[in-house]
């Protein structure tokens, strides 16, 4: 038997980083933190709805056992990643925002056993985002991005060649690796090309959320182009740029969803 959500009940908000977490954490009112299997869950509202935020830490294992316990331990009725990933597709730039559709784990290969990426015993390569929660986070996102400038300031979009960021939905890939050579992402480009961005967590939080019934879906904001340049300021990245545009599109998605929940109540 499967029950509707309870809108009562809060929404998961994880990043890897104490950098892509802090505007989100500073907002929020009421946080009360529970700490469990060496993390740290802050219980709260932000802008009035109820949400659990918590830092992953780097990596598919600690991004799943996060997504674990947010599920089992703190009633989410959805998660949501956010931070940076590595752009992978010609089509999307630095600076620009992809929004999962799908997720993949491309360090999976248990072939010849099973088909390379396909997580064994599961029959599933390709974890689907939750179709709704994407959608809102793609308007969301556009929503912010009509005006960077005012996020973020003219002087650091020139600092990172930014102009015109745009929004993407489709394939995100994770693994164990932080992409920085050229010959890494030419070859997972060749191995698939529908991929928009690389990234270290997205896809094991979407095995989690599928194994669990739990609506899931990711942001992310392009950092680097995963090439030999990927390190290259990457911290202020996150403090100038990621952190502001993904406190704008996660606040602008909750107000959103708050009143589709409202209209919904009559
Ligand atoms: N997150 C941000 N950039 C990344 C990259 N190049 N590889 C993996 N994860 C990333």
């Amino acid at each position: 038997m499967t029950t509707a959500p309870n809108p009562a009940s809060p929404i998961g908000i994880i990043a890897a980083l104490h950098q892509e977490l802090s505007g989100l954490l500073a907002l929020m009112r009421g946080g009360q933190c529970v700490h469990l299997g060496s993390r740290e869950f802050w219980i709260g509202d932000l802008d009035g709805r109820p949400v659990v935020l918590v830092l992953s830490r780097v990596g598919k294992v600690a991004a799943a056992a996060t997504a674990a316990a947010l599920a089992s331990r703190f009633g989410v009725r959805a998660m949501i990643f956010t931070g940076v990933a590595g752009a992978l597709s010609p089509q999307v730039a630095i600076g620009d925002v992809v929004v999962s559709t799908e997720f993949l784990q491309h360090d999976v290969d248990a072939s010849p056993l099973f088909p390379r990426w396909e997580i064994p015993l599961t029959g599933i390569a390709r974890f689907e985002a939750d179709a709704a929660l994407a959608d809102g986070l793609s308007r969301s996102a556009r929503d912010v991005l009509a005006d960077p400038s005012s996020l973020v300031g003219d002087a650091v979009m020139h600092a990172f060649g930014l102009t015109a960021p745009r929004v993407h939905s489709g394939l995100i890939v994770s693994g164990d690796r932080f992409v920085s050579t050229a010959a890494e992402s030419t070859a997972l480009r060749g191995a698939l090309p529908d991929a928009l961005a690389v990234e270290m967590e997205g896809a094991a939080v979407a095995q989690v959320c599928h194994e669990w019934g739990i609506p899931f879906a990711a942001v992310r904001i392009m950092s680097d182009r995963a090439d030999d340049s990927a390190s290259v300021d990457f911290p202020r990245f996150i403090t100038e740029v990621e952190s502001r545009y993904s406190v704008a599109i996660i606040r602008r998605w909750l107000s959103g969803s708050q009143a589709a929940a409202d209209s919904r109540a009559g």
